[in-house]
């Protein structure tokens, strides 16, 4: 396994150690959140875990935990979620995050709003000290229209495309919506522009977590970090 793997893996692993019976937890999206699903799965095969249920974040991740025989449950059920485990694509140094590069960004937003302590798994690459130094901006917006987001996001600094599946089709999220990945470089304030992209008609949802984070799993070569808000 790549050194890359191998922390993702173990962040995701020691992240499932916060996980006790009875928890309704917020099953994240992504290759890192991934190995936590696999590890929840594991967990209730051998009789270590029991009485959990989980919300997933997106079609994919309902689809991966039901083959896996997690048992599955709605926000409608449980509108307040215990503990969530999801990846991340940026953490800052105040676990503000970006996320999204799997295209999930506004059902995992929904799920991390609902969550009582929502964590970060991620291998240490995804660090930096100003959010957009390494991702781009995933933006959600209605297919109506989208192009007139365009400039106004250029207004904002951004470099803008829109996300295409391999064979060139406009990606769509799971509610149908495309998602115009918005490259800014390093974010001056994060506060500002997340306003300014959610007072804008047709803009659905981004990637910018703001304040939502409450503990972020990190693993790299020089071990494991866990950093609290
Ligand atoms: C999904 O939309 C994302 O928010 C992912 O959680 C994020 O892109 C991290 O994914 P990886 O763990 O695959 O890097």
């Amino acid at each position: 396994m790549v050194d890359v793997e191998r922390w993702k893996k173990e962040a995701a692993e020691a992240a499932v150690e916060l996980v006790r019976p009875g928890m309704i937890l917020g099953l994240g999206h992504g290759s890192t959140a991934r190995y936590a699903l696999l590890k929840i799965a594991e967990l209730l095969r051998t009789g270590k875990l029991w009485d959990i249920k989980g919300v997933p974040c997106s079609k994919k991740v309902e689809e991966e935990a039901k083959a896996l025989g997690i048992p599955l449950t709605t926000l409608e059920e449980h509108p307040e979620l215990d503990l969530t485990i999801d990846g991340a694509d940026e953490i800052d140094p105040k676990l503000n995050v970006i996320k999204g590069g799997g295209g999930a960004m506004l059902r995992e937003k929904i799920v991390a709003q609902a969550t009582k302590y929502q964590v970060i798994v991620a291998d240490h690459t995804k660090f930096s000290e100003r959010l957009g130094t390494r991702a781009a901006v995933p933006v959600e917006v209605l297919p109506f229209g989208w192009r007139t987001h365009v400039s106004f996001l250029e207004g904002l600094g951004a470099k803008v495309s829109l996300r295409r599946n391999p064979d060139g089709s406009p990606f769509l999220t799971d509610q149908g919506n495309y998602v115009l990945d918005c490259y800014f470089g390093p974010i001056a304030d994060p506060r500002e522009l997340a306003r300014a992209l959610e007072g804008r008609a047709g803009i659905l949802g981004h990637g910018l977590f703001l304040g939502l984070v409450d503990e972020v799993f990190l693993a790299g070569p020089s071990g494991l970090q866990r950093l609290r808000a």
